[in-house]
């Protein structure tokens, strides 16, 4: 979910760097092509890396060429500038602009989402890496992302863009929505595994996981033993994400003061993504409250419910549309592992008052990593009996 990893960044780099030390040290047992018993002692390869980012965890562009706009001061024409992660945009009256150029318009028809008239979207640098290791071009910490990953890595002999590439996607979307992305990662995937002799490692975080369990469960197991040696899980919401909750009720402005969460709802709620995210029922007891008012508690089963009293149906019918994308929790069919923070207090439960839902909740936190509730997390642990 969050813009950053949330783990502090050294005790997560040491564990993918022992992960993909050992996934090295066994490069040479399974080799795209079959090397003779005189290679098979030579230093091992590095498999390649492929990055696959989260929500709101990679650039994204956009071009204007409208005829309205909410504020005089908003540009109606412009070439391509960065949407995301841009700070300038994210003050007031400018964020009005902002809102209205991010949000998406659900068409209950055809059942797609798609960008206001005169707003073009575009992903910048699908197959590199800057577009994930800083949101914010400028580079500014507050937008660091994937860099210390990419840096370590590119210390132990990578290189940028080459045997690490980056898989950005407009994560507003689930994946029914993004078919042309899965082409190019697959495509990409392939490359990079003829290229390097070698299978290639998935490492995916917080929203990426649930893209790339989609991705592998499209694959068929002839390709993924031979293109993929391993998916590394970062921070996976299996089964969704409390914070989501919040997120369409009454807006979240991630604690930037100056932005109005109500405000911000308005676009927020049109994230099919986060409609995704809701958390899903086969997680928790069936009876477990996630949203309590003066006059009902809402469990994963009053979804529907929910919506109608916040006024957003847009949103049960994004919820119905991605519901079963990846909710039974098919085994990716590759080597996992699934690495996860814990012990930090984790948003879980919102109660509000009788102004729900144009109000802030009273949050009630239990564990998890500070965004990804551990039960969602540990939902990987289902496959542990599987076997791989
Ligand atoms: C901008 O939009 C107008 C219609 O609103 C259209 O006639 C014009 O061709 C568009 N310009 C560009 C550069 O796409
Ligand atoms: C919601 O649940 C709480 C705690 O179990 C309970 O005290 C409250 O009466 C319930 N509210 C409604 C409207 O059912």
């Amino acid at each position: 979910m969050a813009a950053r990893l949330r783990e502090p960044a050294s005790s997560l780099l040491l564990r993918v760097g022992l992960l993909l030390l050992v996934l090295f040290a066994r490069s040479s047992e399974s080799p795209l092509e079959k090397r003779t018993d005189s290679q098979r002692w030579t230093t091992p390869k590095k498999p390649p890396v492929v990055l696959i980012p989260g929500d709101l965890g990679n650039q994204l562009e956009a071009k204007l060429n409208k005829t309205t706009v909410v504020h005089y001061v908003c540009y109606k024409k412009t070439d391509f500038f960065t949407l995301w992660l841009n700070l300038e945009q994210l003050v007031p009256v400018i964020i009005d602009c902002w809102i209205d150029n991010m949000r998406l318009i659900y068409d209950r028809t055809t059942h797609t989402s798609l960008s206001p008239p005169g707003v073009e979207i575009r992903v910048p640098g699908f197959g590199q890496t800057y577009a994930l290791e800083y949101l914010d071009p400028s580079k500014r910490s507050v937008g660091m992302y994937f860099f210390n990953i990419v840096q370590q890595l590119v210390e132990w002999g990578y290189t940028r863009d080459d045997d690490i590439k980056g898989a950005p996607y407009d994560w507003r979307k689930a994946p029914n929505e993004n078919k042309e992305y899965f082409l190019q990662l697959q495509k990409m995937i392939e490359e990079m595994a003829e290229k390097a002799g070698e299978p290639v490692v998935l490492i995916a975080h917080s929203m990426g996981n649930m893209y790339t369990l989609y991705f592998l469960n499209q694959q068929p197991q002839p390709w993924k033993d031979k293109y993929i040696k391993a998916f590394i899980s970062l921070g996976a919401p299996w089964a969704g994400v409390a914070k989501t909750l919040r997120v369409v009720i009454s807006g979240d402005n991630n604690r930037i003061p100056v932005i109005s969460p109500v405000k911000i709802r308005f676009q927020q709620r049109t994230a099919v993504s986060t409609n995704w995210l809701l958390p899903y029922a086969h997680a928790w007891p069936e009876n477990k409250v996630w949203v309590q008012t003066p006059s009902f508690n809402y469990t994963a089963l009053d979804y529907h419910q929910l919506y109608k009293d916040i006024g957003f149906e847009d949103g049960w019918m994004m919820r119905q549309d991605t519901e079963s994308l990846v909710s039974d929790l098919t085994h990716p069919g590759v080597e996992t592992h699934c690495l996860y923070g814990s012990g930090i207090p984790t948003p879980e439960v919102f109660q509000y008052s009788d102004k729900f839902p144009d109000v802030e909740p009273t949050v009630v936190t239990g564990n998890g990593d500070g965004t990804v509730n551990l039960k969602s997390a540990l939902q990987c642990n289902k496959w542990l009996s599987m076997g791989c």
